[in-house]
């Protein structure tokens, strides 16, 4: 597995984990002194214990020298970031196409070369034409990577399906026998071109995006119009056609995927002429959420926030990961420091670099030291523990109000506890 980051490392762990000798390689010296020292660099539930079982059994191994473990391997998946290029919204392949170019310098034997790192279409023509010197030595699939962040290990192990593209058929039975532990317990193994494949891993993720836009724009109008927007979600969920997932109003989509493979999915189009409207407009609207959240904050505590004490309760794109790759808080919590309230926040995955030096931006590592004192509590992301927080235990003597962008509470609740309360697509949410 070339690339130890949060797809790398978890297909490797858990390739190794169904029988394979696995050696994971990355470039980072840090992240690979620490496996080596047992100490998972990234938090995924379940994944340090499978490391260690996998390390102990001798099946994985961890190292920099990409030489070696490329002389070593029959089959090579590259797993490295994808992400968009700065200023742009073109993908910046520079890292997969260096991976190409280390892979045809120590191959002298035949080589399967598997992109999982998510790329525009033709990247594999691409990949291809890098190794045209020594072509007969390698055979270049697509299998993009679906599995999501605090969820990864259960969803390698029981993918909805294995997406293979490739150009040769032999490669088919090569990733089919690869993957036997995984169709042997129902996924489905789906073959197309490599094309193919490089495009369904970008519709996928842009479709998702569209989901989660769309219910989104539709909280702002249950808002006005005094619907909930579960009672949307659900009504509208339950039908088979629609599905009731990726249906849940909240902040602007966010994580390493989404923002940067809907840009990636429109930049690919573009070559094509093809204009992609729907999806321009998705990443367009996601966009505007983060602002209309953030000045929602003026309306809830008025437009001078100067000294206003602010908590987040999470700062993460979602729960279980400590990945903060395009999180609302990144632009929701620079915004209001600068508007110089006093800005705490806690995070069970732990203290962020990102917010280190901003002024006025303070990190607590309990609920309790976070909340206490606060004019405002900004519920962002849904770790179970703060599911079921007591806020008039916390903060005592003290006026306060929460805003809560995943729906969490009960606004009935909170009306009742008297707690001033702003949620997301609910009538009383103004
Ligand atoms: N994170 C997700 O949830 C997810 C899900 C599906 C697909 N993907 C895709 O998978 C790819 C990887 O994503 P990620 O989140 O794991 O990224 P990441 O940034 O966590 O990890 C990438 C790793 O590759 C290493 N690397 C870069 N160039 C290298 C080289 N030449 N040699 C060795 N190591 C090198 C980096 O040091 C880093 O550790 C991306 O294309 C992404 O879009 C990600």
């Amino acid at each position: 597995m070339i690339g130890t980051g949060y797809v790398g490392l978890v297909s490797g762990v858990c390739f190794a984990d169904i029988g394979n000798q696995v050696v994971c390689v990355d470039k980072d010296k840090k992240k690979i002194d620490k496996l080596n020292a047992g100490v998972t660099p990234i938090y995924e539930p379940g994944l340090s214990e499978l490391i260690k079982k996998n390390f102990l059994a001798k099946r994985l191994s961890f190292t920099t020298n990409i030489d070696k473990a490329i002389s070593k391997s029959d089959i090579i998946f590259i797993c490295v970031g994808t992400p968009t290029k700065k200023g742009s919204i073109k993908v910046d392949l520079s890292f997969v196409y260096k991976c190409a170019k280390e892979i045809l310098k120590c191959s002298k034997r035949k080589k399967i070369i598997v992109t999982k790192s998510t790329v525009p279409i033709g990247t594999g023509d691409e990949i291809e034409k890098i190794f045209k010197k020594k072509k007969k030595l390698f055979t270049v699939i697509s299998n993009p990577e679906f599995l999501r962040e605090g969820e990864a290990i259960r969803d390698f192990r029981y993918p909805d399906r294995i997406v293979i593209g490739s150009n040769e058929k032999k490669a088919f039975n090569i990733m089919k026998k690869l993957y036997i532990p995984l169709t042997n317990k129902g996924s489905k193994f789906f073959t197309t071109s490599r094309k193919g494949a490089e495009l369904i891993k970008y519709a996928s993720n842009a479709f998702l995006a569209t989901k989660i836009t769309f219910i989104n724009e539709l909280a702002n109008l249950c808002e006005k119009s005094g619907v909930n927007i579960e009672d949307i979600s659900l009504g509208m969920g339950s039908d088979r056609r629609i599905g009731g997932r990726f249906l849940r109003a909240g902040p602007a989509y966010g994580g390493s995927c989404f923002p940067k493979d809907t840009k990636g999915l429109v930049s690919a189009a573009d070559k094509y002429k093809i204009n992609l409207s729907v999806v321009k407009s998705v990443i367009k609207s996601n966009q505007d959420r983060i602002n209309l959240l953030t000045h929602r904050v003026h309306k809830i505590l008025g437009l001078n926030i100067k000294n206003k004490k602010i908590s987040f309760l999470g700062v993460t794109f979602k729960p279980n990961t400590d990945d903060m790759r395009d999180s609302t808080s990144l632009k929701m919590i620079p915004y209001l420091c600068k508007k110089g309230a006093k800005v705490y926040y806690y995070d069970p995955s732990g203290e962020k670099k990102e917010f280190k030096k901003i002024k006025n931006c303070y990190y607590r590592n309990n609920i309790n030291s976070n909340c206490i004192d606060s004019d405002l509590v900004i519920l962002l992301t849904e770790w179970d523990e703060f599911k079921s927080i007591d806020f008039k235990k916390i903060i005592k003597n003290r006026k306060f109000k929460v805003y809560d962008l995943r729906n969490l509470y009960s606004a009935e609740e909170m009306k009742k506890n008297k707690i001033k309360y702003y949620s997301v697509g609910r009538p009383n949410t103004n």
